[in-house]
C-alpha cells in the first residue's frame, strides 16, 4: 500500500536546500502574515484540492490569522488543543495517523509590490508549520513538507504574478512527522511562525557561514566569511577588514562570551548587489581536559529549559515575548538555555547573541512514546526513518549556524537509542566541527561530547563529580550537566541551593538546566489558565505540562526568584563566626569571564530589620574565581533593638542592555547581633466564670478551653487556635510514580492526616497557666500526637501559648507541617506585616531567597497562584507578624523560636480541593499557620524528592507564639 504524503516516512519533497537565516537582506522581501483564509476538515482526504486553483471561491471560508494555530482561533470552533506528555494521542502504528485528522487548508490572494524585481528568483519561506504541509502557488504544487519547527523553502520565481497571486497550503495536525515530535506539550496544529516571500537577485549569496573563533593565548580572532556565491565581499568596518568569500583574517579582538556578548557588525555584499548584515561573534568552543571550554575557560551553565509558549497564541510567540523571556533570565542571572525541544524561533538566537546567553540549541526531535513497547518500531532505531532525521538535522544546522550563543548541538530529547542518532551525529560532526554535540538519552554517550543526564539525586551528582561514577569508559571521561534537573512544578523546586553547591565545588559539574521556564498554562474561558483535561481531550496528563518558573503570564513564580539567588554570580558570605557579630565579608568572583568592575557594592546595617545606616563598599575587582575578605565598617553606635544583621549587595553599575544600574544581581546578610529571646507572657491570673475562663486580654469557654476572643477579636466558630499537621499537598509532595522516592503526599493522605480528629482530654488550671490537653489524631490509625496547649498571660494585654507536642505510634512519615492554625475574622486580617524572611514565599530548601527584613503584603498577595492550586505562601524565619484591618485593628503575633507564617482567606481544605485558582473563594475568615517546622518541598513531581536533611520527622517538639490585640486596645 502506497502511503500518502502525510503519512510517508519521507520528510517531504520540493523544498531548497536549507540555509541560515538572517533578519534582513537589501533584497526585497513581502512579509505574508496577517489574515488568511481558513477551512478546517475532520480529515485529510474530507476535501479535494480543487481550493489551490485560482479562482477558487473562498468566500464562504471563515479566517484565521498567521502566524498562529488555529485550535487557538476561532472561540472553540477550530477544535481544541490537547496535552499529552509521553503518550501519542493517536494509536502507535508508525508511520500511520488516524483517520480522524483535523486539516487546515489556508488561502492566501497577494499581490507582489511594484517594487518587486523582475530579474532573480524568489521563494516562499515557512519557519515553521505543525505538523505537515503541502504548498500550491497559483495551481502548481510545490511540495510537501514535515519538521514543524523548522524552516522549509520553496522556489517560486517562475510561477508569481504581479496580481493575485494564490498561495495555498493545507496543514495536517497528524502525519508521521507526529511520531517525531512527542515532546510533552500542547498539540497545537497550524502555520505558527512566519511566512514570507523573498526575492534571490542572480548571483545572490544561496547561503553564507560566518566562522568567527577566537583564541585565548594571543587575543585575535579569526574571521572568514563562506558565502556560496564567490563574487562576494566580507566587511567588518569596526576592525578595519574587506575580505574576499572564504579569506581569513586574523586581527586583535574582543571575544564573545555570555557574560561580555561583543558582537561586530559586518556586511557581506554579493556581486549581484545584494547586501546582507551579519554578526560575528568571536568565540571558540572546545572539549579539553575533559571540560566544556569557551575560549579556553570551563563554563558553568546556570541555565534553563525553554519551550516557546503564549498563554494566548501557544507556540506563536512574538519578538516582544521572546525579548522579554532574554531579559527575565538575565534580570535571574541564568546565562544558559536548552531550547527544549527543538530550535527555536531563529529571532530568539539573535538576542541571544545579543543578550548574551550560551545556548544548546537542540532537534525538533522527541520519540518517548515509545518508551511504553520497550522502544520497539522507535524511528530513530529504523533505517527508512534516516532520512526524516538527517533532514531535521540539517535544517536546524543549517538555520542556526552562524550564532555564536551556539555551543551545542542536541540531536533531541528522549528518543531511546538507535543508528538513525548516530547518523545525525556524524553529519553534524561533518558539518560543524566547531561545536559540541549533546543528547540525554543514550547512556553510552556514543555520539556525544558531553555526559548529560536529568533529574539524578545530588548525591549521584556527586560522585559523578567526583570522578567516582561507574559506566562506559568514554563517559566516565567526559563532562557533566544536568539538560533537566530542579523539576519546577508546583511549588518548587526544592534543593537548587544544594545542586549548586555541589556544581560549584567540583570541575566536572559544568551546571544544569532547570525544567522548565514556564507553565504552559492555556487561556481558559472558566478556569483563568487551563492545562490537561480542560480542553476535553479523552487523553492527558493534567497540570504536567505547567512546571515552569514563570507563570503562564509571565509572572515570575517564587521558584525563579530561589533560582536567581542560588545562582548568582558573586557570593557575599559571613565570615564563618557564626552568630558573633561580624566585621569582614568574603565576597567570591563567580563568573567565568568578568571581574567584578561592572558591579557596585553597598552594606546596609538593619536594626530589627528597618536599615538604619548604608553606604558603599569598596570590593577590589576580583578576577573570576577570586574571593577576598573585605573589612564592614563599624557598626552604628546609636543603634538599639533585639536583633542587627548586615546586609551586602552587588548592583549593576551602569545600565546594560539587559538592565539598568542598580539592579540587584547579588546579596548576603550576616549577622551582626542575635536576636534576644522573647519572654512569655506570665502574671495573669486565671478566672473562670460559670462559663468562660479569662486570662489576661483572653477568653476560653470554660468547658473546652477553646479560645474564644483576644481583645476585641472575636474567634470565628471553629476558628480556635490547634494544632495542624496537613497542608494541601504540592505536586512535588505527590510525587511521579517513576521517581523510587516514597510519594509522601500520598502516604500523608493514606495515613488520614487531613482529616485528623482533636480529643480533648483535660482542661485545667495550673499554676497561673490554663492548659488544654488533646490527642490528635487520625481515624484508623494507632498514630497520634499527644499535645498539650499552655496559655498564659500577662497584664499588659499579651498571651502566650505554649504548645508540646509528642508522637505517639509507630510514625514512618514525615509530617506535612508541624504548627497550629486559626482564623480571625477578615476585618483583622486585610494586611500583614512580619519582622522575618521574605519578601516571598519560602520552605525548608527554597528559602535561599528568604532575606530577613520588614516586610508588609495584603493578605491576598501573599499567595502563590499555582495553576493547580496546593500549598503555598509561607514566609520563613518570621520572629514576629501582624495582621491589621483597614482601621488598624488587628493581632500581633511573637515566636519564639521563629515561625513560619501562612494567612489565607480559605481554609487548607479548600485549598487542597481546588482544582483552578478560580475555585478559591474568600470567606469572611482569614485563617493563619504557625508553623514550628515544614517538611521540605524537594523536586519528586519528576526528580527526587526532599534531601534527608529538609524531612520533618514526627519527634518531640515545643514552641510558643506569644499574642497582642491591636488597635483600640492595642500595643
Ligand atoms: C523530561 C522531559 C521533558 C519534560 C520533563 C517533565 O523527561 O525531557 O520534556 O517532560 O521530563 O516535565
Amino acid at each position: 500500500m502506497s502511503l500518502p504524503y502525510f503519512e510517508s516516512v519521507s520528510p517531504g519533497s520540493g523544498t531548497v536546500p536549507p540555509r541560515s537565516w538572517y533578519a534582513t537582506s537589501s533584497a526585497a522581501s513581502l512579509s505574508l502574515n496577517g489574515s488568511w483564509r481558513f477551512r478546517l476538515s475532520p480529515t485529510a482526504e474530507a476535501e479535494d484540492d480543487s481550493f489551490a486553483r485560482p479562482g477558487y471561491d473562498a468566500s464562504g471560508w471563515g479566517e484565521i490569522t498567521v502566524p498562529g494555530h488555529w485550535v487557538l482561533q476561532g472561540d472553540g470552533a477550530h477544535g481544541s488543543p490537547a496535552y499529552t506528555n509521553v503518550n501519542y494521542p493517536f494509536p502507535v502504528d508508525p508511520p500511520r495517523v488516524p483517520t480522524e485528522n483535523p486539516t487546515g487548508d489556508h488561502l492566501r490572494v497577494f499581490d507582489l509590490p511594484d517594487t518587486w524585481p523582475a530579474d532573480g528568483e524568489s521563494v516562499i519561506r515557512f519557519e515553521g508549520v505543525e505538523s505537515c504541509a503541502k504548498v500550491w502557488l497559483n495551481g502548481t504544487e510545490l511540495g510537501d513538507f514535515k519538521g514543524s519547527r523548522l524552516p522549509h523553502e520553496f522556489s517560486v520565481g517562475g510561477l508569481l504574478q504581479e496580481h493575485d497571486n494564490v498561495l495555498a497550503v493545507r496543514v495536517h495536525q497528524w502525519s508521521s512527522g507526529s511520531y517525531l515530535e512527542d515532546q510533552d506539550q500542547w498539540w497545537l496544529p497550524g502555520i505558527f511562525r512566519e511566512v514570507s516571500l523573498l526575492h534571490r537577485p542572480d548571483g545572490a549569496a544561496a547561503d553564507f557561514r560566518v566562522h568567527a573563533s577566537y583564541d585565548h593565548r594571543d587575543g585575535l580572532g579569526t574571521l572568514r566569511v563562506e558565502t556560496t556565491t564567490p563574487a562576494a565581499r566580507v566587511s567588518v568596518p569596526e576592525l578595519g577588514l574587506d575580505l574576499a568569500s572564504g579569506e581569513p583574517a586574523t586581527v586583535p579582538v574582543q571575544p564573545w562570551t555570555a557574560e561580555t556578548p561583543r558582537l561586530y557588525d559586518g556586511e557581506i555584499r554579493t556581486a549581484a548587489g545584494e547586501t546582507i548584515p551579519f554578526r560575528a561573534g568571536f568565540r571558540t568552543v572546545a572539549l579539553e581536559d575533559g571540560l566544556i571550554k569557551v575560549n579556553g575557560t570551563p563554563v558553568l551553565f546556570r541555565g534553563v529549559n525553554r519551550h516557546e509558549f503564549h498563554p494566548e497564541h501557544g507556540r506563536a510567540v512574538g519578538l516582544d515575548t521572546m525579548r522579554r523571556d532574554l531579559l527575565l533570565m538575565k534580570r535571574h542571572n541564568v546565562n544558559a538555555v536548552r531550547t527544549s525541544h527543538y530550535p527555536p524561533h531563529p529571532a530568539f538566537l539573535d538576542l541571544c547573541d545579543e543578550l548574551g546567553l550560551w545556548v544548546i540549541d537542540e532537534c525538533d526531535l522527541e520519540t518517548h512514546g515509545f518508551v511504553f513497547d520497550d522502544w520497539r518500531r522507535n524511528p530513530v532505531d529504523d533505517e527508512r526513518w534516516t532520512p526524516a532525521l538527517l533532514d531535521r538535522a540539517r535544517r536546524m544546522v543549517e538555520r542556526d549556524k552562524n550564532h555564536p550563543s551556539v555551543l551545542l548541538w542536541s540531536l533531541g530529547n528522549e528518543c531511546g537509542t538507535g543508528a538513525g542518532l548516530t547518523a545525525m551525529a556524524r553529519w553534524i560532526r561533518d558539518r560543524d566541527p566547531s561545536r559540541l554535540v549533546h543528547y540525554e538519552g543514550d547512556p553510552s554517550c556514543a555520539d556525544t561530547d558531553v555526559y548529560s543526564r536529568m533529574y539524578p539525586p545530588h548525591d549521584e551528582v556527586e560522585t559523578i563529580g567526583r570522578y567516582e561514577d561507574e559506566g562506559p569508559a568514554k563517559r566516565r571521561q567526559l563532562p557533566f550537566i544536568l539538560c533537566e534537573y530542579g523539576h519546577a512544578m508546583g511549588n518548587g523546586p526544592g534543593g537548587l541551593a544544594d545542586y549548586q553547591r555541589l556544581f560549584e565545588a567540583h570541575d566536572r559539574l559544568q551546571g544544569g538546566f532547570v525544567w522548565e521556564w514556564i507553565d504552559h498554562g492555556l487561556n481558559h474561558p472558566g478556569y483563568g489558565f487551563g492545562y490537561g483535561g480542560d480542553f476535553g481531550e479523552e487523553l492527558h496528563d493534567g497540570n504536567f505540562v505547567c512546571d515552569g518558573l514563570l507563570f503562564p503570564d509571565r509572572t515570575p513564580s517564587p521558584g525563579l526568584v530561589e533560582y536567581k539567588k542560588v545562582i548568582e554570580p558573586v557570593r557575599i558570605h559571613g565570615d564563618g563566626n557564626g552568630d558573633s557579630s561580624a566585621d569582614t565579608v568574603r565576597v567570591t568572583n563567580g563568573h567565568d569571564f568578568t571581574d567584578l568592575t561592572h558591579l557596585a557594592f553597598t552594606w546596609s546595617y538593619e536594626v530589627d530589620g528597618e536599615s538604619v545606616a548604608t553606604g558603599p563598599l569598596t570590593v577590589p575587582p576580583l578576577a573570576p574565581g577570586q574571593s577576598a575578605e573585605v573589612k564592614l565598617p563599624a557598626p552604628p553606635a546609636d543603634a538599639r533593638g533585639s536583633e542587627a544583621a548586615w546586609t551586602v549587595r552587588a548592583e549593576l553599575a551602569e545600565d546594560t542592555a539587559w538592565a539598568p544600574a542598580g539592579h540587584l544581581v547579588a546579596w548576603g546578610q550576616l549577622t551582626a547581633a542575635p536576636r534576644a529571646v522573647t519572654a512569655a507572657a506570665t502574671g495573669a491570673a486565671p478566672v473562670r466564670d460559670r462559663d468562660t475562663i479569662t486570662l489576661g486580654p483572653a477568653v476560653f469557654d470554660a468547658r473546652t478551653g477553646a479560645l474564644r476572643s483576644l481583645g476585641p477579636i472575636q474567634v470565628p466558630a471553629d476558628g480556635e487556635p490547634r494544632l495542624d499537621v496537613w497542608r494541601a499537598p504540592t505536586d512535588n509532595d505527590d510525587g511521579a510514580p517513576w521517581q523510587p522516592d516514597a510519594r509522601y503526599g500520598l502516604l500523608w493522605r493514606e495515613a488520614g492526616l487531613h482529616r485528623v480528629r482533636h480529643r480533648r482530654d483535660q482542661v485545667a488550671l495550673d499554676d497561673g497557666a490554663l492548659v488544654v490537653r488533646s490527642r490528635v489524631a487520625p481515624a484508623a490509625s494507632q498514630l497520634g500526637l499527644a499535645t498539650e496547649y499552655r496559655w498564659t498571660a500577662d497584664d499588659s494585654g499579651r498571651l502566650t501559648l505554649s504548645v508540646t507536642v509528642t508522637p505517639e505510634g509507630d510514625w514512618r512519615i514525615p509530617l506535612p507541617r508541624l504548627g497550629i492554625r486559626f482564623g480571625i475574622p477578615s476585618t483583622y486580617g486585610e494586611t500583614a506585616t512580619w519582622f522575618g524572611g521574605g519578601p516571598g514565599e519560602a520552605y525548608p530548601d527554597t528559602r535561599a531567597a528568604a532575606r530577613l527584613g520588614r516586610w508588609q503584603s495584603p493578605v491576598d498577595a501573599l499567595q502563590t497562584p499555582y495553576v493547580r492550586p496546593q500549598e503555598n505562601g509561607a514566609r520563613a524565619d518570621v520572629r514576629w507578624a501582624e495582621l491589621t484591618g483597614p482601621d488598624g485593628g488587628g493581632l500581633r503575633i511573637t515566636g519564639e523560636p521563629e515561625f513560619w507564617f501562612t494567612a489565607r482567606r480559605w481554609t487548607t481544605e479548600q485549598l487542597d480541593a481546588a482544582g483552578h485558582g478560580t475555585d478559591l473563594v474568600p470567606g469572611d475568615t482569614v485563617w493563619v499557620n504557625l508553623d514550628h517546622a515544614q517538611h521540605g518541598i524537594g523536586s519528586q513531581s519528576c526528580g527526587p524528592g526532599p534531601l534527608p536533611q529538609y524531612r520533618l520527622e514526627a519527634a518531640p517538639a515545643t514552641f510558643s507564639f506569644t499574642f497582642s490585640a491591636l488597635g483600640r486596645i492595642g500595643h
